[in-house]
């Protein structure tokens, strides 16, 4: 059932990549020194929100305290200093994901604004009567509610690909789903609920070998693996800030230019127009176009701190370090009899959903809080999946590179202390 460590694949090491001291990383986010009722804080809760280093923190503070000001609209040195650094992190932004233009770069508040902006202005523009979309059983809400949407607003029809007892998507059966009726297809690129990492770059050659565009969910993916956005092909991929180390309240939408171009625009309103009468509106370039209103101004510039500080820990490395942790975490809750994994796929990261015989995975949260030990509970925002398991909730420990070893053997003492506690 493990085989985790077997999955882990051999990495060539960037010659830039220094050595991975988790200890001194651990220095880097200072939260991670405070105390939760008097036990240090183990934090696993990874994948609902990450925790900020101090250069991301240290970032904000200087673009507030030294250059802030409204972008795009003041000649005052102030204004085009911050335009001049949000400009920056798009650049950043763009070469961290392989993007080929700057502008295929889109700011959003997270990445359900991002596919709620494609569901809806792709979406209503190229969608009819009977059109499929498809998406699969592990998608979290945020990729299925927009897309539902859509269809009630154009007559389209929402197609779901199965996944296998152990949380991997039945390849076959996608395939067979992809028909001349198909006209989008948007999947997760590891799932939230149960780790699975899905073939996504099989996925896209399948998609558009019938010419069907193809829009990924990175939300969890970015924070574990490097992603290339040409390499995959995919048209569309959305992420968060705030899983990847950066602030709340931005995400990126990148797509592809030609598929962007062809899009009517999300929200009207300032900046996303070239000029405006009574009688007409002319709409902005790419990156604007989908840019209304003031955008999230400072939120972009910790970002691109987040993204160099990554970067400087070596993705490859980080990836590494993590699936060593992954195995290591894997093979310790396994050994606890009262203990099922959910989740069960051989190529799978980041997360490690269970549930405990008999106890409720809100009780599991609560006491493991009061022993300092973060992790989430509930259905995890992918309602349809815990059906598909037959479990209403679960509770979840989702790593980030500074996790230690330590701090797995805390769960699980923790998990033992609830076991307890229930006998
Ligand atoms: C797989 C996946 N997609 C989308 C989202 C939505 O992210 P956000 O709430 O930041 O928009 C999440 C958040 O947990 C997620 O895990």
């Amino acid at each position: 059932m493990i085989g985790v460590s077997a999955a882990i694949p051999e990495i060539e090491l960037d010659a830039h990549c220094h050595h991975f001291d988790v200890e001194s990383i651990r220095k880097d986010f200072p939260i991670l020194s405070r105390k939760i009722y008097g036990h240090p804080l183990v934090y696993l809760d990874n994948a609902a929100s990450a925790h900020k280093p101090q250069c991301v923190i240290d970032a904000i503070t200087k673009a507030y305290t030294e250059y802030y000001s409204n972008i795009h609209r003041g000649v005052h040195l102030l204004s085009q200093l911050s335009t001049q650094e949000h400009d920056l992190a798009r650049s950043e932004i763009q070469k961290f994901l392989g993007a080929r233009h700057s502008y295929e770069i889109i700011f959003v508040r997270n990445a359900t604004e991002g596919i709620n902006l494609v569901a809806s202005s792709y979406g209503r523009s190229h969608f009819k009567p009977g059109d499929e979309i498809l998406i699969t059983h592990m998608e979290h809400h945020a990729n299925i509610v927009p897309w539902q949407m859509v269809c009630e607003q154009t007559g389209a029809v929402l197609r779901v690909a199965p996944v296998n007892d152990d949380g991997e998507l039945k390849m076959d059966e996608f395939e067979k789903l992809l028909t001349d009726r198909t006209r989008f297809v948007s999947v997760v690129h590891l799932s939230n609920a149960l780790g699975t990492i899905n073939p996504i770059k099989e996925i896209i050659q399948l998609a558009h070998a019938r010419n069907i565009p193809v829009l990924v969910d990175g939300a969890q993916s970015v924070p574990h693996m490097k992603v290339d956005v040409q390499e995959l092909d995919c048209d569309f991929f959305v992420f968060s800030g705030h899983k990847l180390y950066g602030p709340s309240g931005i995400g990126v939408l990148y797509g592809k230019e030609e598929m962007l171009d062809a899009m009517p625009p999300y929200q009207g309103g300032g900046d996303m127009i070239r000029s405006v009468t009574f009688g007409r509106t002319l709409y902005n370039s790419l990156p604007y176009k989908f840019e209304a209103g003031t955008p999230d101004i400072v939120g972009p510039i910790g970002l691109a701190a987040a993204i160099e500080y990554v970067q400087k820990l070596c993705l490859e490395k980080i990836a590494r370090y993590e699936q060593k942790l992954y195995a290591y975490a894997t093979k310790a809750l396994s050994e606890i009899p009262e203990l099922r994994l959910i989740g069960t796929a051989k190529k799978r990261a980041g997360v490690l959903t269970f549930v405990l015989k008999n106890i409720h995975p809100h009780d599991i949260g609560t006491i493991m809080d009061r022993e300092g030990i973060a992790i989430r509970t509930g259905h995890h925002c992918a309602q349809p999946i815990m059906d598909r398991f037959g479990v209403p909730a679960t509770a979840r420990a989702s790593l980030a590179f500074y996790n230690t070893q330590e701090e797995i053997d805390r769960l699980v003492q923790g998990i033992h202390k609830v076991i307890e506690v229930f006998q």
